[in-house]
């Protein structure tokens, strides 16, 4: 059994090691790009054999920023990123800016600079989703292309059918910033919002709504008897009391099982009817793994993940090149998280070196009690970061200074500086052009 300082020593433990890890990726690929320069690198031409990587978010950009950087420069090896979205979207800030206005565009972030300083042969990014896996092969929705593997990265993540504040359903930044702005407006002209479901993101939701506007009815529907129910009974309370505190109205053991836009209402399954003028829908999130049930229905479990083994390849023995990670992986991690999915994507890169080199993938990855950690916003000024074990809890409050959380922090990771993007808006940017004002793109 762990007592709480032991569990602080052990969290220490965890970040050395996470510091580490990354240490020796920087180095590795500083010696491979001085091979590069004074040895050559082989030709995109002549790279023949590819690594296709189906996902760019925390799992599948992770991978391919690994091994497109540690590849030997003579490898003939390329890395195949396949990716339907324009810009990384940083889930983290979309409770936050689905509420306060005028930072939509910082969710969005630039993809490129990531991978930057791996050999530009080693790299080909395609912006398009796939629609079928083979054994041998990925085809493409939009191109038709069908792009052969060695090796081969499910790196889906999660999907939500209808969208944010969860997921941004749109594949271009300006019409995901438009669905942002649509939910801003829509919870400032309303009287009563109800957000459904108790999870981290419709508790972030609640208090971010109810801090910007303290005069407005904000209800959170939950259907257990807990908010934050997955988590220890501390996390649980501190979200209970962030949202009592901001006056937020808390129903729990209810279901919403009906929503009716025109009469301005929604019903629970208990029978109760609330007043409605903003409805916002935070579940429905389910792994995205259909594109996998062609190439191996049996892998897929009763949730629709992936299975896989401690190596991450996926658990079909007839194809050992095939590796899953992230959210879209069977894993008993508790608290899916971006931390969990740069772990495993980590394992998968290693592997796949050690593979393509002809060697057996020994890398294995286990679940850490640290990979549960979750930081909560409970208002705009606030948050609580909680870490447990089973045994022991921990938990710190924090005051944050800024409303962007977290996002210029991860566009510096991600090698963007904050927040420049050539991208422009298609419909809405207008352009000073010699007095005139005229309409970029169509
Ligand atoms: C609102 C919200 C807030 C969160 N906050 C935090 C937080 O503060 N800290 C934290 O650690 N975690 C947080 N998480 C969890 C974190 O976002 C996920 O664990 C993480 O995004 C998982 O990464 P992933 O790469 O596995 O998948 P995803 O992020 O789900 O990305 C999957 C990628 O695959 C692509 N894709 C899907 N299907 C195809 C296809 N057929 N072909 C090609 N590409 C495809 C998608 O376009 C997407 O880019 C949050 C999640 C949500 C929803
Ligand atoms: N700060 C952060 O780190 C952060 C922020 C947001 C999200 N995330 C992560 O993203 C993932 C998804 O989080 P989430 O909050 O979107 O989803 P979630 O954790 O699945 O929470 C949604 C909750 O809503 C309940 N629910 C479903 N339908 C309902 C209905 N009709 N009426 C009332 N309640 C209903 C569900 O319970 P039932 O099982 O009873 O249906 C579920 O507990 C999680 O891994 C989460 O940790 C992290
Ligand atoms: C919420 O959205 C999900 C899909 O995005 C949908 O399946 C579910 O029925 C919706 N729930 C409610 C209560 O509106
Ligand atoms: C995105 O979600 C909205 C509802 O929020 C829905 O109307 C729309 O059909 C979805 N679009 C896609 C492409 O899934």
């Amino acid at each position: 059994m762990l007592g709480r300082p032991a569990l602080i020593v052990k969290f220490l433990g965890y970040a050395v090691v996470f510091v580490w890890g990354e240490l020796k990726y920087a180095l590795r690929a500083v010696a491979v790009r001085h091979r590069a320069r004074w040895f050559g690198a082989t030709a995109a031409s002549d790279r023949t054999r590819n690594i296709v990587i189906v996902g760019a978010s925390f799992a599948g950009y992770h991978v391919a920023r690994i091994i497109a950087r540690s590849l030997p420069p003579e490898s003939p090896y390329r890395v195949v990123v396949v990716e339907p979205n324009s810009h990384f979207h940083f889930t983290w800030v979309l409770p936050r800016f689905c509420v306060v206005k005028g930072h939509e565009n910082k969710a969005f972030i630039p993809y490129g600079g990531y991978v930057a300083g791996a050999p530009d042969s080693v790299l080909r990014w395609v912006k398009d989703r796939v629609a079928s896996l083979s054994p041998a092969s990925v085809e493409l929705q939009d191109s038709g292309e069908e792009i052969p593997y060695d090796f081969l990265v499910i790196a889906t993540g999660s999907e939500v059918k209808d969208g944010l504040p969860s997921r941004v359903n749109a594949t271009d930044k300006s019409e995901g910033m438009k669905r942002m702005r649509a939910i801003q407006d829509g919870i400032e002209a309303a009287k009563t919002v109800v957000v459904v479901g108790g999870g981290a993101a419709g508790v972030e939701v609640a208090t971010d709504a109810k801090d910007l506007y303290p005069h407005k009815r904000i209800i959170l529907v939950h259907s257990r008897s807990a908010v934050m129910h997955r988590f220890g009974k501390v996390l649980q309370a501190a979200a209970q009391n962030g949202l009592e505190r901001l006056g937020v109205e808390v129903i729990l053991e209810d279901r919403v099982v009906n929503e009716d836009a025109a009469a301005g209402t929604v019903t629970l399954r208990s029978g109760r009817e609330l007043p409605c003028d903003c409805y916002i829908n935070c579940t429905g999130q389910k792994p995205a793994s259909d594109v996998v049930s062609g190439l191996s229905p049996t892998a897929i479990s009763s949730t629709g993940h992936v299975n896989v083994k401690e190596t991450l390849q996926i658990a079909d023995d007839g194809l050992p090149n095939v590796y899953a990670c992230g959210d879209v992986a069977a894993s008993e991690a508790p608290n899916p998280n971006a931390r969990v999915a740069m772990r495993q994507a980590a394992v998968v890169a290693e592997n796949i070196l050690l593979a393509a080199s002809g060697e057996l993938p020994t890398h294995v990855y286990k679940t850490s009690w640290a990979d549960g950690v979750i930081k909560l916003t409970l208002g705009l000024d606030r948050s609580v970061s909680y870490l447990g074990d089973g045994v022991s809890d921990l938990m710190f409050s924090s005051k944050d200074k800024v409303v962007t959380l977290m996002a210029a922090m991860a566009w510096s990771r991600m090698g963007q500086k904050p927040y420049e993007d050539d991208y422009k808006e298609t419909a809405q940017e207008f352009v000073q052009d010699g007095g005139d004002t005229k309409t970029e793109g169509g």
